[in-house]
């Protein structure tokens, strides 16, 4: 009897561990793996797959994955299901990140049905904004997306964001000196299922308005040279703490922020550099904020951006037989 009730509901989660995938990742590394089994989804780092000279201490992927888990917290509640998590819910298995339960049917709710259906539209955009500011009931919005998942969103206001852009554009040129940076770009650039393919690049920025990750500095041929927008809407995600959960609670936020902007048709680039210098990334807000800032975003209205490729996903899956 257990089994008929369970065998629909496995092609269900694996499309929501599908839409999982469609997460933004460091490099689009996509550094996580599932495991279904029964009523539970597990969502695992996969240790292959963090960035150990940008990310040494896997704070960027434990984002990723929480990021991914927000997308299939969402698309279970809209497939029809309550669900719960847990995170990290066998302590001494550390890429084990979250369990999640599925529970009873559930009519899923106006605001679950908009963040989902923003899933496959969310694109990270490295192209030109337009000036228009964003509307303060949007941006009032996005601090509550933020705050849902345990984290604080804060609007750089112009002096503040003259200060963190010119801290962004060094952080650049210190990380293109790092041993290893490069080679390790390389690697997650170019084609294939993973990696940033040089059409999702962008253009360049000749003025360096906008601290654009060189993603197509060795792509072939000539690069466009644009004027980007002169004065970027900058937004900071935060936590109070610094821990394991708190990086995977940044994800679940940053995801929620992205698709609360993506339903409003916003465009949106994550922006980490500064935060992968320890010593830039104290120095982005005042030591008395108390608050850890974990990811910087480009916010505003442009052309939507295109797809990036994911892995299939018999890719993540975990076979049943390998949990
Ligand atoms: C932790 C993290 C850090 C990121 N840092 C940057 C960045 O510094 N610059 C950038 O252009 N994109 C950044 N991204 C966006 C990823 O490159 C992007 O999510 C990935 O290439 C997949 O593309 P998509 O977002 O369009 O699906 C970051 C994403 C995450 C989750």
């Amino acid at each position: 009897m257990r089994k008929t009730v369970e065998r629909p509901l496995r092609r269900v989660l694996t499309d929501c561990v599908r839409l999982a995938t469609a997460a933004p990742s460091l490099h689009n590394s996509q550094p996580w793996r599932f495991g279904i089994r029964g009523m539970e989804v597990d969502v695992y780092a996969d240790p292959g797959r963090r960035l150990r000279v940008l990310d040494p201490t896997g704070r960027e992927q434990l984002i990723s994955v929480g990021a991914a888990l927000l997308n299939l917290r969402l698309a279970i509640r809209r497939a029809g299901y309550r669900c719960d998590f847990d995170l990290f819910p066998e302590p001494e298995q550390g890429d084990l990140v979250a369990r999640v339960t599925v529970g009873h049917p559930a009519r899923p709710s106006p605001i679950v049905t908009t963040l989902a259906g923003a899933i496959e539209r969310r694109h990270t955009n490295r192209f030109p904004f337009a000036g228009a500011p964003v509307p303060d009931d949007v941006l009032d919005e996005l601090r509550v997306a933020a705050r849902r998942e345990g984290a604080f969103l804060a609007v750089a206001h112009p002096a503040a964001r003259k200060a963190i852009l010119t801290m962004a554009r060094s952080a650049d040129r210190l990380l293109r000196h790092h041993p290893g940076y490069q080679p390790e770009l390389a690697r997650w650039t170019g084609p294939g299922d993973d990696g940033v393919p040089p059409w999702a690049a962008g253009p360049a920025d000749p003025l360096a308005t906008v601290p654009l990750r060189d993603f197509a500095e060795r792509a072939a041929g000539p690069r466009q040279r644009v004027k980007f927008e002169p004065n970027p809407s900058i937004l900071l995600l935060a936590t109070r703490s610094d821990h394991w959960p708190d990086w995977v609670r940044s994800g679940q936020a940053l995801q929620r922020v992205l698709l609360t902007a993506t339903s409003h048709y916003l465009a949106t680039m994550p922006i980490s550099q500064p935060v992968e210098i320890p010593d830039l990334r104290r120095r982005l807000l005042a030591p008395s904020s108390g608050l850890h800032v974990q990811m910087l975003l480009r916010i505003g209205y442009a052309d939507p951006a295109f797809a990036t490729p994911r892995r299939p996903v018999a890719d993540v899956l975990l076979s049943r037989a390998g949990r």
